[in-house]
């Protein structure tokens, strides 16, 4: 069983990332908070609070809101990829000020707190189980949280993010995203001396929702709906997810087949390691280069000649470099199925 904590800026791939954590079996989902990223933390912490509801959380886990900015820069959104508040032409689920939806959202804990007080609890109470702090946006709250709280290292797992690309970027020619919104936070977290996982762009874009993967999602095999409708409302709420995404994905990357679902991948990660394939490299992040600010700066051939530990010296990072398709979208519809039994 692995204890998670997932931090997120949902966004329709963050949303799928949530799904995951709650319906893998072997998964353990402590609780959500929320930064800036794809668009306000404010739109954010809703969206992720829309989400567990319309996924059929339990109760307990909450959402708690963190960082409205980078450390440094100002806040960047990403309207064109997400619509303007994040989840754009997502249908079903329930609007921000509903009850249901307000109370998943706790306002008595920011975010950084949140994550110590889980993850200390975990350890104390679990007799030193760790956790592992899953980041699926800009790394500004991870950064935060390890800064404030160097004494809850050794009850963290390991970091495991959404993010980088290795020679290859995504709103630059070679910065991805989440780490072109706070550059700094990522260097932050990556100095830091936890084991880490890089999932960058280069495995992201091989997580395509094709037509045949996006045709299982709209019916279960169980029952089978007239007339290609979706079999559930859940399903048509992902549906709709879908599209959206392959639509923006088609406009602004010319990407045909289908969107990536960038951040599921973490969490399967955390559930089956064993689909992935990664190397161990130094990585750094480029703070001030003209045309390059953001990139993930891999030591691809060695050449630093780094020691092997995970922080501000060593080999820092373990860079995801493939991964099983075909199983990653078998997890992702199995937990799409358990989540419809609810
Ligand atoms: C990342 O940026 C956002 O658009 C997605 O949610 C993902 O986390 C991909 O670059
Ligand atoms: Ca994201």
């Amino acid at each position: 069983m692995s204890y998670i904590w997932l931090d997120c800026d949902p966004g329709h791939d963050d949303a799928t990332a949530i799904l995951l954590a709650l319906y893998c079996t072997n998964i353990r989902l402590l609780g959500i908070s929320t930064t800036h990223g794809n668009t306000t933390v404010e739109n954010t912490t809703d969206n992720a609070a829309r989400c567990l509801h319309a996924f059929a959380a339990p109760e307990h886990i909450k959402v708690h809101a963190g960082a409205a900015a980078p450390l440094l820069r100002p806040a960047r959104s990403d309207a064109e990829i997400h619509g303007p508040g994040g989840l754009g032409g997502v249908e079903g689920l329930p609007p921000a000020d509903s009850d249901s939806v307000r109370a998943r959202i706790d306002n008595r804990r920011p975010a950084i707190e949140a994550i110590a007080a889980a993850i200390g609890q975990t350890w104390n109470a679990g007799a030193g189980a760790k956790v592992t702090v899953v980041a699926t946006g800009p790394l500004t709250n991870t950064a935060l949280f390890v800064s404030v709280y160097p004494h809850l290292l050794d009850a963290i797992e390991r970091i495991v993010f959404m993010g980088g690309g290795i020679g290859v970027g995504n709103r630059t020619a070679v910065a991805e995203y989440n780490i072109l919104c706070d550059p700094e936070a990522a260097q932050i977290v990556l100095n830091t001396p936890v084991p880490k996982t890089m999932i960058p762009l280069n495995v992201t874009h091989k997580a395509i929702v094709t037509s045949s993967v996006h045709a299982k999602l709209i019916n279960s095999t169980i029952y089978e709906a007239p007339s290609g409708a979706p079999s559930s409302q859940l399903r048509h709420t992902l549906s709709t997810l879908i599209s959206f995404f392959k639509e923006a994905y088609e406009s602004t990357f010319g990407f045909m087949d289908g969107p990536p679902l960038h951040d599921a991948l973490t969490i399967a990660y955390v559930s089956r390691p064993e689909l992935f394939t990664g190397i161990r490299y130094r990585v750094d992040v480029e703070l001030t280069g003209a045309h390059t600010s953001g990139q993930t700066v891999a030591d691809v051939w060695g050449y630093l000649k780094v020691d092997d530990t995970w922080g501000r010296t060593g080999k820092n990072c373990e860079v995801a470099t493939d991964l099983d398709i075909a199983a990653f979208f078998e997890l992702f519809l199995d937990c799409v199925a358990r989540c419809d039994e609810v």
